[in-house]
């Protein structure tokens, strides 16, 4: 009897196995330490509560559970006016799912993805070229370490831009608008770009209309901001300001 092992791409998981492992552990540690002093239940219920909040958000992320992860990173291609010719690059790339997504849907244009791929997070470079192996388009694609504060290209070197959900995580760098602001330099003029990220959360890029006022006041030809958060499959409980209740589009053309 033949036996098929379908060999499938990881792009991991924006609630990361680290946060559920720090949860249930300090929760159950704490829940020990109430059987000696009963004060300790307050702590281990709120690590417990936690640890179940974010067991929720990661099945919800997953494709086999809600495929949430796929919807909202598809906004970001469907708001990006591009015809697809030459280059484009991902900036927090990940395991490479936008890249990989890019490469296959513009069959003749290059994309190369940046991260640091520091330990917070399941992700490396290993991971992204061995997805792309897998979908058919390592020929097409290009993984390189770089911090999104200071990427290793010259201005104007790409034909489009994207990020999905990675500014607010750059450590780095207080203010945000700085990442847009290096996202944009490496943007050709007159070339596309989307970024995904936090952009309601005022103590991270201040007030909409004044980051909009910004851009354009940079020499940017056409933006919008569109509040992703406000869609329907996203569902309430993750609504919240510190997973993606606050999340928009920021798209135009440079
Ligand atoms: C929520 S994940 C999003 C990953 C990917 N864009 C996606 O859609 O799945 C955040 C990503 O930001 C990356 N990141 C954090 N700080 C960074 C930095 N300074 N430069 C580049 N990437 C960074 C992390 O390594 C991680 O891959």
């Amino acid at each position: 009897m033949n036996e098929y092992i379908e060999i499938k791409p990881d792009y991991g998981n924006w609630v990361s196995s680290k946060l559920l492992y720090v949860t249930s552990v300090l929760g159950l540690v704490f829940l020990g330490l109430s059987f000696w002093k009963p004060g300790f239940l307050f702590p281990a219920s709120f690590f417990l509560l936690a640890f179940g909040y974010f067991l929720y958000a990661r099945h919800q992320f997953s494709p086999h559970g809600g495929d949430l992860q796929n919807r909202i990173r598809n906004l970001v291609l469907e708001y990006l006016e591009w015809d697809g010719n030459r280059t484009a690059l991902d900036i927090g790339c990940g395991n490479g799912p936008l890249v990989i997504r890019l490469a296959k849907k513009y069959p003749h244009a290059r994309i190369t993805g940046v991260d640091y791929w520091g330990e917070a997070w399941d992700y490396s470079q290993g991971e992204c070229e061995r997805n792309a192996g897998i979908e058919g388009v390592s020929e097409q694609v290009l993984f390189e370490k770089a911090s999104a504060s200071k990427l290793p290209y010259k201005d104007e070197s790409f034909d489009a831009v994207v990020s999905n959900f990675v500014f607010h995580e750059v450590a780095d760098t207080k203010d945000k608008t700085q990442l847009i602001r290096e996202a944009l330099r490496v943007l050709k003029k007159g070339g596309a770009f989307s970024f995904q990220d936090l952009f309601q959360v005022k103590k991270l890029y201040g007030d909409m209309d004044e980051l909009l006022l910004k851009l354009q006041s940079w020499g940017i030809e056409s933006v919008e901001l569109v509040k992703t958060n406000e869609l329907e499959f996203i569902p309430k409980a993750l609504k919240l300001p510190f997973m993606v209740g606050e999340i928009g589009i920021l798209h135009g053309k440079k």
